[in-house]
């Protein structure tokens, strides 16, 4: 049976309602290309069921191996609530069905299907939740989600469509009977523009998801776990896995927008130096440039030459630079104005139309600006060159920051062709005109988005299909009728909740026109991770055989396997540091797992407290950079004392555990292991784990408890395992005196501190001599980090290699297994590792074992151990053993 079970966990079930004369959009393979499974799919083995009636057409999902219970996903009318219900959409009827029913036209599809009542969702992005990692359903006094996928340029609202468009989501059931759970997922392909719902209408006795299109077709897959960290792998086996990261990815990265020359740049690098605060990245905002243009570098502030100095005593230092790239080209206006990224991108014509093949002209920082077309034939040419002469010029980046590629420009629509554009700035329009009108910033939870067709409150009067956006010219149109198409570009009939308004308010106009016939209207969702995509290549060429390393604002499926991610314009606000977790915890899902928030904000001014809380935090983040905005108050760690002790302590444990960061990576992009994980992932069966979203793990072994809130020393925090799993605190190694309720535990908390406890039976390779950079740091010896179970057993494994190269690459995977009284290492793989393991730690034992006597390593008795029984701690040190052997180390 078990057998069976393995098998089948890792199937997937595709449904997709398509029209038969294919002319709806779709995602081109060429863009996304989705992946076969790797095991073969057989219909017979898989626990997915696809069941349907023919008329009305319904169909309903549910598990063999649950032939009871309620179907994962259910369109049919009996399974949905009654009516009275506004449907969303005008239709004659008003029968049940009629209030739900599954619309395919040209311009607007929808379909529904119930969820068990309160159902627990995760995903659908990208957004900063009010309600937290687990989605608001309308239940527990909630009022539903409106999650709109329209990729937007915006400082991080709440509960409003940002950066990124991630229709996956992921429901974990819990059987109260058996006190088990299962989950699932389930993942819409689409780029088109959308809301989707989570509700649960007045007295039903389910929830809902309602997705509503407004183009494309409904190309549904299922994932079928059955935990959480499956339904993830499923759906990275899907969409691609995560690029490799480069080791030096995971040092600290230190950023701002205002540092506004190459000296002010450089004194930054001195200052942490000085402060013995380790940097390993050095960025550039678009202070850059000069006048504000891609690929450029300001030739009285940025010399190119100093540049190109500067950079490379950084390498020389084993440190790194990023720049920025923004997404919009300046666009040359007069003939004197030479600018080489515009001429060569009008020569290689790669550069977005107007619906009459005039150049498409938005505006940006520079002033007018072009946007490259990613579907045109020279855009790959186009943009790899356009890096090199640039790294060529001075600027020998490691890696790049794509920004404002949602894609982001400031007029309404279209700046106007021609003589319209007779000089370098065009009128700035900014979202809320006339109905975008943004007000939902941190301090205001209710307030409203005013639509572009009725008023809609997210929080507070949303509940159950009320105002919504009812063209009912819609079905006059005759959309689809004859295999016609009358699609109406700018307003179409259903009008999706853009914070911003009108799709083409803050972006490309929705009638622009891509290579191929393609509309923005179709691909908008796709520009960012296009661009991605194109600027990977690009970097592969410049640096042959080397990983390169790209974060990035706007993203969709797929976007992982060419970059990583930061979490917009957030604001120094600790409210935005707890967000920080949740949209960490998005990412994972979303297979872009190097992830990572504006350490101590970037909109506002950070302050002392928030900004040590938060370096500490991000420290146990993947993407671990400080960023702020231009005019804020100054926020690089070395600012304040109590900061830099914080950042220097934080920093410390971060890199003596980048072996295991590094592991976690390589699992993530070998199999879609997400590196960071919310507790339920861990522990599925635990329900009050469900809605954990303060606290989260690293692996499966490593707990963080951060601080989230001013002014306090202690800290509640859950210890998962309701008593029967063994925490042990990082610092001290004392265990932890967990609860066996699933109550928190209030723990010490101090300025300057954040708790780390490691999970027991858990195994973890370290570095032994943290440095001031990742290089330096690899080259110190390793130590190892074993926390028993209470039976003796640990278990963990290290993957290692060059940490730069693009695999296939030589690599040793080694085995750490403790069971009572011994210790075994054993590794395989092609990579010679020269550091020695010096230190070994075991904690736990004289738990099961008395007091250790005898030490002995490959069978010899040794003498360089001593034993710590506050801790049970047995610590061998001086082993200058190689870890390309296999070991043994016993105790009794
Ligand atoms: C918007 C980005 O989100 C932000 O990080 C950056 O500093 C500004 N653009 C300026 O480039």
């Amino acid at each position: 049976m078990r057998a069976k079970r393995e098998f089948t966990v890792r199937l997937r079930l595709h449904v997709n309602i398509y029209d038969t004369a294919k002319s709806q959009f779709t995602v081109p393979s060429s863009v996304v290309e989705l992946q076969s499974g790797s095991q073969a799919i057989q219909k017979n083995n898989s626990d997915l069921i696809f069941n349907y009636s023919p008329s009305p057409f319904a169909f309903w999902i549910t598990r063999s191996s649950e032939p009871d219970a309620q179907p994962l996903f259910d369109t049919r009318a009996s399974s949905l609530p009654p009516t009275p219900i506004p449907p969303v959409i005008s239709t004659d009827n008003t029968t049940a069905l009629d209030a739900f029913p599954l619309i395919f036209e040209d311009q607007y599809l929808q379909l529904t299907s119930a969820l068990p009542l309160g159902a627990n969702i995760y995903g659908l992005g990208e957004v900063v939740a009010s309600s937290g990692f687990r989605r608001d359903v309308g239940t527990n006094g909630g009022n539903g989600t409106i999650q709109t996928m329209w990729a937007r340029d915006i400082a991080d609202p709440i509960d409003q469509n940002i950066y990124g468009s991630h229709s996956i989501y992921m429901e974990h059931r819990y059987n109260e009977t058996s006190r088990r759970s299962q989950t699932h997922g389930v993942f819409l392909f689409s780029s088109a523009g959308s809301d989707i719902l989570l509700l649960t209408p007045p007295s039903s006795n389910v929830s809902l998801i309602e997705y509503r299109l407004i183009g494309g077709t409904l190309d549904f897959y299922f994932f079928s776990g059955p935990s959480p960290q499956k339904v993830i792998e499923q759906y990275g086996e899907l969409v691609g896995l995560p690029t490799w990261q480069p080791a030096w990815a995971f040092g600290f990265h230190l950023c701002r927008w205002g540092y506004t020359t190459v000296n002010e740049t450089k004194e930054q690098v001195t200052k942490m130096r000085e402060a013995n605060i380790p940097l390993e990245v050095m960025w550039n905002d678009i202070d850059l440039y000069h006048a504000v243009r891609d690929f450029t570098s300001d030739p009285v502030s940025f010399p190119a030459d100093e540049m190109r100095s500067f950079i490379r005593e950084l390498a020389s230092n084993n440190q790194h630079y990023i720049p920025i790239v923004d997404a919009a080209v300046a666009k040359q206006i007069n003939s004197t104005d030479i600018y080489d990224p515009y001429t060569r991108g009008t020569e290689l014509d790669v550069f977005v139309k107007n619906p009459n093949s005039t150049e498409y002209v938005g505006q940006v920082w520079p002033g007018y600006t072009v946007f490259p077309d990613w579907f045109s034939e020279n855009a790959q040419k186009y943009w790899t060159e356009a890096l090199t002469n640039w790294s060529n010029s001075g600027i020998e980046f490691s890696g790049i920051w794509l920004d404002m590629n949602e894609a982001s420009s400031f007029c309404d629509g279209s700046c106007g062709t021609g003589a319209n554009l007779s000089n370098t700035t065009a009128p700035f329009i900014l979202p809320g005109d006339p109905g975008g009108e943004v007000t939902n910033y941190p301090e205001g939870y209710n307030s409203t988005i005013s639509g572009p067709s009725g008023n809609i409150t997210v929080n507070g009067t949303l509940t159950y299909g009320a105002g919504e956006s009812t063209d009912s010219t819609l079905s006059k149109r005759g959309l689809g009728a004859g295999g016609q198409k009358d699609v109406d570009l700018n307003t179409p009939p259903y009008a999706i909740h853009n914070g911003n308004g009108r799709l083409s308010l803050h972006a490309l106009a929705t009638n622009a026109t891509h290579a191929g016939g393609y509309v923005e209207l179709d691909t908008h969702n796709l520009w960012g991770m296009m661009e991605e995509k194109a600027t990977h290549l690009a970097l592969q060429s410049l640096h042959p055989g080397k990983r390169p390393f790209l974060i990035s604002r706007s993203t969709f499926p797929s976007s992982g396997k060419w970059t990583g991610h930061w979490l917009g314009d957030n604001f120094s606000k600790w409210q935005y540091m707890y967000f920080n977790i949740q949209g960490v915890l998005q990412f994972q899902l979303f297979q872009i797992p190097m992830v990572g928030a504006d350490t101590c904000g970037f909109n506002d001014n950070t302050d002392e407290e928030l900004c040590g809380r938060w370096m500490q935090l991000s420290a146990f983040m993947p993407f671990y950079r400080n960023h702020n905005e231009r005019g804020a108050l100054s926020q690089e760690p070395y600012r304040w004392d109590s900061v830099a002790n914080a950042s220097r302590t934080a920093m410390n444990v971060r890199y003596s555990m980048l072996p295991y960061w590094y592991t976690l990576f390589a699992n993530a992009s070998q199999f879609g292991a997400p590196p960071v994980r919310a507790l339920f992932y861990e522990f599925p069966d635990e329900p009050e784990l469900f809605g954990i979203d303060q606290q989260y793990l690293i692996g499966r072994d490593i707990l963080i408890t951060p601080v989230l809130t001013p002014n306090v020393s202690t800290v509640d925090g859950i210890f998962p395992g309701r008593g029967r799993v063994i925490w042990r605190d990082w610092y001290t190694h004392n265990v932890v005196n967990s609860s066996t309720d699933g109550s928190p535990t209030t723990l010490s908390a101090p300025l300057g501190h954040i708790n780390v406890h490691i999970r027991d039976g858990s195994a973890i390779l370290l570095h032994g001599q943290p440095a001031y950079t990742v290089a330096e740091t690899r080259q110190g010896p390793y130590s190892l980090l074993v926390s028993q179970a209470a039976d003796g057993f640990a278990f963990g494994t290290a993957y290692i290699d060059d940490g730069e190269s693009i695999p296939p690459t030589p690599s040793r995977t080694i085995e750490f297994h403790a069971v009572k009284g011994s210790l075994k290492i054993s590794g395989s793989g092609s990579f010679a590792l020269q550091e020695t393991l010096e230190t070994v730690t075991v904690l736990g034992v004289g738990n099961t074992e008395k007091r250790p006597t005898t030490v002995s390593v490959q069978e010899k008795e040794v003498s360089g151990w001593e034993y710590v029984p506050a801790q049970q701690k047995l610590v061998l040190s001086g082993l200058g053993l190689s870890l390309n052997h296999n070991l043994t180390i016993t105790w009794s």
